[in-house]
């Protein structure tokens, strides 16, 4: 196979996730721009599936254009599949979340799945998390504390801004992004910031980790079981 490009990767990734769409279900549907390639996918068996569970406004807009009813999670107890992208995955299926701000809601509707379905292109495999930049999504009068607590680890940190201004999330919440960690125990690293008041959400998904991977390379799309 030729050399295809990020995007088209992702597009083949969101197009493989279809099969694990279970007909007459309501899916769970992540954010973002690989996401996005899914959704778009989706709308071709829209007539088999009852509706989506969304992470995001953003999604949430993208599946209603497209004719896709969208369920408030709140009804409904167990989905039994989630389709989401990452900024970062392992080899053990532990990932970071976040690039898109949507952190929260993504691990509430994975958390209500039984199976995290993770579709990435191939440079998002890491041997160990914390190359990009963790996004921790808090409440405003925390972050500075929270900052320093990173700082204390030995991160460094920044406020994601949009248009010159601090970005606010679907949730009106603020994002902090942490560069220099090297997350060795992801479990671990995310039960201990969960903890820190002021934190709504570390975009480490140890918890409710990816159980496959659909990784978009140039010799086709590679399944990861974890
Ligand atoms: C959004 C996310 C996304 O899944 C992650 O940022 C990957 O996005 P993309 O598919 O655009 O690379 O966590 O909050």
């Amino acid at each position: 196979m030729s050399t295809l490009s990020q995007d088209e990767l992702k597009t083949l990734v969101g197009q493989a996730a279809l099969k694990y769409v279970v007909p007459g279900e309501i899916v769970g549907v992540g954010t973002g721009s690989t996401v996005n390639k899914f959704i778009d996918a989706l709308a071709s068996i829209k007539d088999q599936i009852k509706g989506a569970v969304s992470s995001s406004v953003a999604s949430t807009e993208r599946l209603q254009a497209l004719g896709i009813a969208v369920f408030d999670s709140n009804d409904i107890a167990e989905l039994s599949v989630y389709i989401d992208g990452a900024d970062e995955i392992d080899h053990q299926g532990y990932m970071i979340k976040g690039g898109g701000a949507a952190l929260t809601r993504e691990k509430i509707v994975a958390a209500q799945s039984r199976q995290f379905v993770c579709i990435a292109d191939e440079t998002k495999l890491v041997q160990c998390l914390g190359t990009f930049a963790l996004p921790v999504e808090v409440i405003p009068m925390a972050a500075q504390r929270v900052k320093r607590q990173f700082e204390a680890m030995g991160g460094q940190v920044v406020l994601r801004l949009k248009n010159a201004v601090p970005l606010v999330t679907d949730n009106g919440q603020h994002i902090l992004d942490v560069t220099g960690l090297k997350i060795a125990d992801p479990l671990a690293f995310e039960s201990l910031v969960n903890q820190w008041p002021g934190v709504v959400t570390v975009g480490v998904f140890a918890h409710q980790k990816a159980h496959i991977c659909l990784l978009g390379s140039s010799s086709g799309v590679k399944t990861l079981s974890f």
